[in-house]
């Protein structure tokens, strides 16, 4: 039987979210209504969505020597996350993210990768024990290239499935070392970066997300916004219906999907159903302010499914 474990290898950064109601010109100074800070990174938020759903997580990850570092161990330590392979690294600074949220609740991010960017193969084979275990690693982009390339070698040679979150997108990543990673999972920008390829609409994407099946990959996931998302796989595609909400705040939705969709997969639901579960997951988050601070707990994901089913959100 599949391991429940979900082992996350990537980053962490501390979030500094400013509410804008536009954004400032060149030159201009305008002042915003409000601003809060959070734990967030997407490898980070996708190990605690899953840890909030309550998946047993491990994460690998490296914070700088300060404040922001043992906020975020601590936070780590306080969901229950295995965070016995975080390294702290000196003279670099923990990772930042300004963030900027327009009233729409789309955002703007930049981030500060310090002490991500130490993340490195040795620390993926200091975890090799713990890792071996596990049901499913997740790999996004925030962490050096030549790590993911050694985390996608190491899980292949143990046979531990991946999922690759391309986030976010650059075409440097070569797309003939991530084969035989189980699920590759862009969104329509950074597929359209990969690719080279349209993805306005889900046929194009669909069709960009096709060619990429050639590179030893078993299933594509393209997340769609407000289209929902696709599954594609060598032998079809389905379409995964968008949830439709009143969004407040879109930051780590797609984390808050996948780290939902990996908690929902390795628990023995199909890949379809997963991807079901994930969406309204994301679509509950965008629902409340902040990143992981909006992410649900199982029963809260639970109430919401509940009022779903019964029609009371809006449309
Ligand atoms: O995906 C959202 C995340 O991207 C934020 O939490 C921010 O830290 C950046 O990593």
């Amino acid at each position: 039987m599949m391991s429940r474990r979900i082992a996350v290898i990537g980053s962490n950064m501390v979030d500094l979210v400013t509410y804008v109601d536009r954004m400032p010109d060149a030159g201009e100074t305008l002042s915003a209504p409000r601003f809060a800070m959070g734990p967030g990174g997407k490898g980070a938020n996708q190990a605690v969505a899953a840890a909030k759903l309550g998946s047993d997580v491990l994460m690998v990850t490296c914070i700088g020597d300060d404040l922001f570092g043992r906020n975020t161990l601590s936070n780590f330590e306080g969901l229950g996350i295995d965070a016995r392979h975080v390294r702290v690294v000196r003279g670099l600074s923990s990772g930042v993210a300004p963030i900027f949220v327009e009233p729409n609740g789309e955002n703007r991010i930049l981030i500060v990768k310090g002490a991500n960017d130490a993340l490195g193969p040795e620390d993926v084979e200091a975890a090799a024990d713990d890792l071996r275990g596990c049901g499913l690693i997740l790999l996004q982009l925030e962490v050096p290239l030549r790590t993911i390339y050694a985390a996608i070698a190491f899980a292949r040679a143990n046979r531990v499935p991946v999922l690759l979150n391309p986030a976010p997108a650059t075409p440097e990543l070569a797309l003939d070392r991530i084969a035989g990673v189980s699920f590759f999972a862009p969104n329509q920008t950074e597929l359209a970066i990969l690719t080279g390829l349209p993805t306005r609409t889900p046929d194009e994407a669909e069709h960009a997300a096709r060619g990429l099946l050639a590179h030893g990959i078993g299933a594509v996931i393209v997340t769609l916004g407000a289209d929902g998302a696709l599954l594609v796989e060598p032998d079809g595609t389905e379409r995964i219906a968008p949830v439709a909400v009143r969004a407040v705040d879109t930051t780590g939705a797609g984390d808050a999907f996948i780290g939902a969709f990996a908690h929902h997969y390795v628990g023995g639901h199909d890949k379809l159903q997963a991807l079901h579960h994930a969406a309204r997951y994301a679509a509950d988050a965008v629902t409340r302010p902040g990143t992981q601070s909006s992410f649900a707990t199982a029963s809260e994901f639970a109430e919401f499914c509940d009022r779903l089913a019964n029609s009371e959100l809006p449309p």
